[in-house]
């Protein structure tokens, strides 16, 4: 991995948990300073106890990535803490129901809209002005392959993974010239708080996820935050607008 973040700031959302906390950690371990974001302020603070185990400094603060003035206090913060911002990974992201689009509940459609896909738009429209200031940054949004293919039961999922992935191209065309790099990643399954209760509920669902894929278990966290690491860095100053899978082959089949 090169050694390109000793100076650099980083701004992770669901930092509290899963994904979020594996990729704070792997921030950390490169030397970057991270900003550790969650609506569940008690989880992004053990996520800044675990960095502290691996020498890593950052700082824990709450936000709801729906509500635009939260967002844009929250990268006033970063700015404040930091001096800048360089990488930022908008990850924060709910499951919502699983059911079939005509008994699809309206109210969750709204919110895992909101969440998913309104909560990555209202990130990037903060963060940008700052790296277009400082001449260039690099962000990455969370997607999923279900942002890259149907998948039965999560019609209000499935749109907004969709939607990510053309934020994510749009975006990177409107600032390719400018410095500012953005690109998804598309994790497979992962085992994390989103996927372990209902796996524990229903070990039949694991069996399920697990035979979709083709290296035949499911990811780490950890996997997944070493492609958000490597598109964050400078190894990648020539990808924009790319969806990277790391999903153990699903988007292969
Ligand atoms: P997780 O449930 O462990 O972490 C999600 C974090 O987002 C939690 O800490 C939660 O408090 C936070 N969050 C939820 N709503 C928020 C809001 N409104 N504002 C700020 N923070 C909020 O789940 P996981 O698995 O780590 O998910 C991270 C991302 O990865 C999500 O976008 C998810 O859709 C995506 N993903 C997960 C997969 C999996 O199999 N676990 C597969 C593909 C994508």
């Amino acid at each position: 991995m090169p050694d390109g973040f000793r100076d650099k700031a980083a701004l992770v959302t669901g930092g509290g948990s899963g994904i979020g906390r594996a990729t704070c950690l792997a921030f950390a371990r490169e030397g970057a300073r991270v900003a550790v974001a969650d609506v569940d302020l008690e989880g992004a603070e053990e996520t800044v106890r675990l960095m502290d185990g691996v020498g890593g400094r950052g700082v824990a603060l709450q936000v709801d990535v729906t509500k635009a003035g939260e967002v844009a206090a929250l990268v006033d913060k970063v700015v404040e803490e930091f001096g800048k911002l360089d990488c930022a990974f908008n990850n924060a992201g709910i499951g919502g129901e699983v059911m079939n689009t005509h008994e699809y509940p309206e109210d969750d459609w709204d919110r895992v809209l909101d969440v998913n896909l309104k909560g990555v738009w209202l990130c990037m429209k903060y963060e940008i002005p700052v790296m277009l200031r400082q001449g260039g940054g690099a962000i990455v949004n969370t997607a999923s392959i279900y942002g890259l293919g149907g998948s039965a039961g999560y019609i209000a999922y499935n749109a907004a993974k969709h939607g990510v992935v053309g934020v994510t191209r749009t975006a990177a065309l409107e600032y390719a010239e400018v410095g500012v790099r953005v690109n998804a990643v598309c994790p497979g399954y992962i085992l994390t708080p989103m996927t372990i209760p209902g796996i524990e509920a229903n070990p039949e669902l694991e069996r399920k996820m697990v035979s979709q894929t083709p290296m035949g278990r499911m990811g780490k966290p950890g996997e997944i935050a070493e492609a958000v690491v490597w598109l964050c860095s400078d190894a990648a100053s020539f990808v924009t607008g790319h969806t990277m899978t790391s999903d153990g082959g699903y988007m292969a089949q």
